[in-house]
């Protein structure tokens, strides 16, 4: 019988990266191991689903099996399995699922099916430094820039979110219109810190409510790189990158702010792979940030998550979902 005070076997493959963990229930990270896809992808300048359900298959099983070893934790000395349920790309998620399944089935283990959004927001939870609700979260990540007001450690409640693409896919964009390769959001931050932020002055669009919009800037850019010849484009780089950066993270700061104001919040936190974003983070001085380990995706998130999330009875017939529920 499995000792449900014992460590949470995380498992995240929703996307581009196969990741395994183990949390203990106090919220310590007693392993997290990453492997990473994106050398495999970049070339394709973006996540191929079919290659990375895949690349998922030959990794699940050694990435488990690393994380269970650099935590010093047998199967036997768990407490429960949290697998990433959605959203995400069905296929690269179906194989997490499977791996969980197999798991929690073969040890008698419980198995917890966890929201991906959930999991950003829970590694604030994470020890050292957990982050106590309540609070505003920014989540802006690749697939996703919402704004969520997060009462306690099991959920959230969506209270802005982007009317076009996510913030993590503009700075994505940018960095490709800027020659940057894929995915080109930590790329584009480290050309910006050579370059003047006012050099251009980017539109930063204001949509009614709490919520995003970042194609306009997006737009922006492409025709300002359009605008100038390749010498001229090389030579600007550095200020195009830096006025592009200040317009997202201006766009950002302001509807998280206003989000707070609105709800009241005393506290902002930000999590997701744009949380990574060292501008941002220096906007936002008085914000809880996740640690930036943690910030992209990674199964220590789901873990912890999986800590508040009631365990499936049916586990077996647990299924992969796309995208979240409206
Ligand atoms: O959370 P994440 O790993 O995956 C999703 O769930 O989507 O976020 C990945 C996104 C990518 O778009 C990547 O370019 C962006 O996070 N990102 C950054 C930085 N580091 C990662 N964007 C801006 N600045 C960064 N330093
Ligand atoms: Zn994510």
């Amino acid at each position: 019988m499995a000792d449900a005070s014992g460590p949470v076997l995380g498992i995240e493959t929703s996307c581009d990266e196969t990741s395994a963990a183990v949390v203990a229930a106090d919220g310590r990270v007693l392993s997290n191991v990453v492997a990473s896809q994106v050398d495999l992808h970049a070339r394709f300048g973006g996540v191929v689903p079919e290659v990375a359900s895949r690349r998922h298959l030959e990794l699940v099983s050694p990435v488990v099996r690393a994380a269970l070893d650099d935590a010093g934790v047998g199967l036997g000395g768990l407490g429960r399995v949290a697998v990433t349920q959605g959203p995400g790309l069905i296929g690269a998620l179906l194989v997490g699922i499977a791996a969980a399944k197999a798991i929690a089935w073969a040890s008698g283990l419980p198995l917890s099916p966890v929201d991906h959004l959930h999991g950003h927001v829970a590694s604030l939870y994470l020890e050292p430094g957990a982050v106590d609700p309540p609070f505003l979260c920014l989540l802006a990540s690749g697939g996703h820039t919402l704004l969520l007001d997060v009462r306690d450690r099991g959920g959230y409640r969506v209270v802005g979110t982007t009317i076009d693409d996510a913030a993590g896919e503009a700075f994505d964009k940018g960095a490709r219109l800027l020659g940057l390769g894929y995915p080109g959001g930590a790329a584009l931050d480290r050309l910006a810190r050579d370059g003047d932020p006012e050099a251009v002055a980017f539109p930063v669009a204001r949509v009614p409510g709490l919520d995003f919009s970042f194609s306009g800037v997006k737009t922006a850019l492409l025709y300002a790189v359009r605008r100038l010849d390749a010498a001229e484009l090389e030579r600007r780089r550095a200020d195009l990158a830096a006025s592009y950066q200040r317009a997202l993270v201006r766009a950002l700061v302001e509807r998280t702010r206003e989000a707070a104001e609105r709800l009241g919040a005393e506290r902002i936190a930000v999590v997701g792979g744009v949380a990574a974003n060292s501008e941002l983070r220096a906007a936002l001085p008085d914000a809880a940030l996740a640690p930036l380990a943690l910030c992209t995706d990674n199964a220590a998130m789901i873990a912890s998550a999986g800590r508040y999330t009631a365990p499936d009875p049916a586990y077996l017939e647990l299924d992969a979902f796309a995208s979240a529920a409206a």
